[in-house]
């Protein structure tokens, strides 16, 4: 298949709807059916075609029909309703088309490089509950464009300059000089951060000392920059640590945070200022829009540079687009950020435009998420306020996967149990997460994400640990299967087959407009009709030739389904 099913049937009606002389103004609108009785894809371009001709739409969508050349993935073209064009697809196109490379075979017109932006936490300070979504958002996106044949450079934007670090020296200055344990603090970097902001907040001199030494480190003092490379050095591989257990595909060459922009900052600025898009307000340098520029209505001027000459997170992500777009050479630049950072970024992504610095083809989107409630709705957070730190939320959730684990298997070893859990706590969490809407708030909910029944990590992993044993119980090697032809002898293989088919199309579809949990609907659905396909058609079938197709069905199902997980991040079990 050198296309995927939609490609090669749009392109099929894209043909016929020239021949009504409007192909190009009138798109097909080619989309899986809703319901099984319309067919398996439905067209829906006719109607608009009509009213511009101003005929009659079930004429038009039959004449579109008469123009459909023979294919042999086409079985029957109906008309129905008002002039929508229902497409069943040919038995023979599907079982042929089912084997495993065809199916995870996504065909791609020329390889993109794709600049990911995530994760990106302010460093000195652990990550907490509010940096999971664009950690988790950004990998699958990550995972997925690899998958699809691009060239993907994460970057990992992290908050490492700035007024927190003096603060941070200073307590460190004053640790080392009163001799005390210094690596047992910092080691503790939350509790080192508290501290530090107390003293900051107490002691006047203290302070005094702090604002200094941010000074002193814009100048590069050498002392201060040793001191500051140290300090990253050791929020980063806290991070680090962070992302190997959640499975992320960040490395510490990712991490290309605001520091690594200082240089760029006068440029940015001076160049902005001399082409009179930014402009002097008071000592200020902003730059000011029009509503239509930030599409919104308000006209907030993003700051590049403060009085004092001090340069700001505006000015540093300018820098920052610039080298991506010119240095990287970005195709397509995606910012996983919080929505409440949007207006932020229209100012950033207007200011591009204005600049002229985007290049033809270059896009940039804001791939934005709301956020992560607790059972009140409110942004979760710990009963005394404070912001809950992102092990600490792991940790509970994997400590409620092992109660479950241990109920379900009293008689596991603890390292066995521990293991099963620590994929199950951390799999329930990335999968309520991305298998919601990213735009949305969602509320947190442990006892939702780790139950076995719905659209759920367990569900799903339990579906394919079905499938696994099913093979391992009769002596059979997965892999040797799915490579023959398979027969579809009811409606439920059919379905489930021509959802195998699907994949690609949901990939695509999902890259662009990057919503991940296209790719959770896609897994539910898949196992929910092996479920039920599982439970209509016996498998282990007393004819050899009706085994060999269902195992070879079952076979695609577990292997698609481990895709899919892969994409998610998701580590795959054998037993559960
Ligand atoms: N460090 C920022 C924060 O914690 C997020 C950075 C996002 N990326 C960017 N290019 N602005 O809010």
């Amino acid at each position: 298949m050198e296309k995927t099913i939609i490609q090669r049937l749009e392109l099929k009606f894209r043909d016929a709807f020239r021949c009504l002389g409007i192909a190009d103004s009138f798109p097909v609108v080619l989309v899986p059916s809703s319901k099984n009785i319309f067919g398996d894809y439905q067209v829906n371009g006719a109607m608009a075609a009509a009213k511009n001709l101003g005929r009659n739409p079930r004429e038009v969508a039959a004449e579109v029909v008469s123009f459909v050349s023979h294919d042999a993935a086409i079985a029957k073209l109906e008309i129905a309703g008002p002039g929508f064009i229902n497409i069943t697809l040919a038995d023979t196109f599907i079982s042929s088309a089912l084997r495993l490379d065809n199916i995870l075979r996504v065909p791609r017109e020329r390889k993109l490089t794709v600049v990911v932006d995530y994760s990106s936490p302010n460093l000195a300070k652990e990550m907490h509950v509010g940096h999971l979504r664009s950690t988790i958002i950004g990998d699958v996106l990550v995972r997925l464009h690899e998958f699809l044949g691009n060239k993907v450079i994460r970057r990992n934007h992290v908050g490492d300059w700035g007024t927190q670090f003096g603060m941070l020296l200073a307590y460190f200055m004053e640790l080392q000089q009163t001799g005390q344990e210094i690596s047992w603090e910092l080691k503790n970097l939350e509790e080192f951060y508290r501290k530090a902001k107390i003293r900051f907040d107490q002691d006047e001199a203290f302070a005094t000392t702090a604002r200094k030494f941010v000074t002193k480190l814009q100048a590069k003092d050498s002392t201060m920059m040793q001191l500051w490379r140290q300090f990253v050095q050791i929020s980063l591989s806290h991070c680090q640590e962070v992302y190997e257990r959640l499975q992320i595909k960040l490395e510490p060459n990712d991490a290309v945070g605001e520091s690594f922009y200082n240089n760029s900052l006068p440029g940015v600025v001076m160049e902005l200022t001399q082409r009179g898009i930014a402009v002097d307000d008071g000592g200020t340098k902003c730059i000011f829009f029009t509503p239509e520029e930030l599409e919104a209505h308000v006209t907030t001027p993003f700051i590049i540079q403060k009085q004092d000459g001090g340069y700001l997170y505006a000015t540093t992500d300018l820098a920052a687009v610039y080298d991506r777009i010119h240095n990287l050479n970005a195709d397509l630049l995606l910012y996983v950020i919080d929505s409440r950072q949007s207006l932020h970024i229209r100012q950033l992504f207007a200011t591009v435009r204005r600049a002229g610095w985007v290049k033809g083809s270059t896009a940039m989107v804001h791939v934005a998420f709301g956020t992560m409630l607790g059972n009140d709705n409110k942004p979760f957070k710990t009963r005394s306020g404070d912001t809950i730190k992102l092990t600490s939320l792991i940790d509970a959730a994997v400590a409620k996967a092992k109660k479950i684990v241990h109920q379900r298997h009293p008689d596991w070893s603890s390292e066995r149990s521990d293991a099963l859990a620590e994929i199950l706590g951390i799999a329930a969490i990335k999968y309520a997460d991305l298998s919601k809407n990213r735009i949305g708030d969602y509320v947190f909910n442990l006892d939702q994400m780790l139950a076995f029944e719905g659209n759920t990590a367990p569900y799903l992993l339990y579906a394919y640990v079905r499938i696994q044993s099913l093979f391992s119980k009769h002596g059979l090697a997965m892999q040797s299967h799915g490579t023959q032809e398979i027969t579809l002898d009811s409606t439920v293989e059919r379905a489930l087959a021509l959802h195998l088919l699907r994949f690609a199309d949901m990939l695509l579809q999902t890259a662009k407009e990057n919503f991940p949990h296209y790719i959770c609907n896609y897994l539910y659905e898949l196992a929910v009709m092996f479920m039920h396909f599982y439970e209509t058609c016996p498998i282990m079938h007393g004819d050899a030739a009706i085994r060999d197709s269902r195992l070879g069905l079952a076979a695609l199902v577990a292997q698609v389904l481990a895709t899919g997980f892969s994409l998610l991040g998701i580590v795959i079990t054998d037993s559960m």
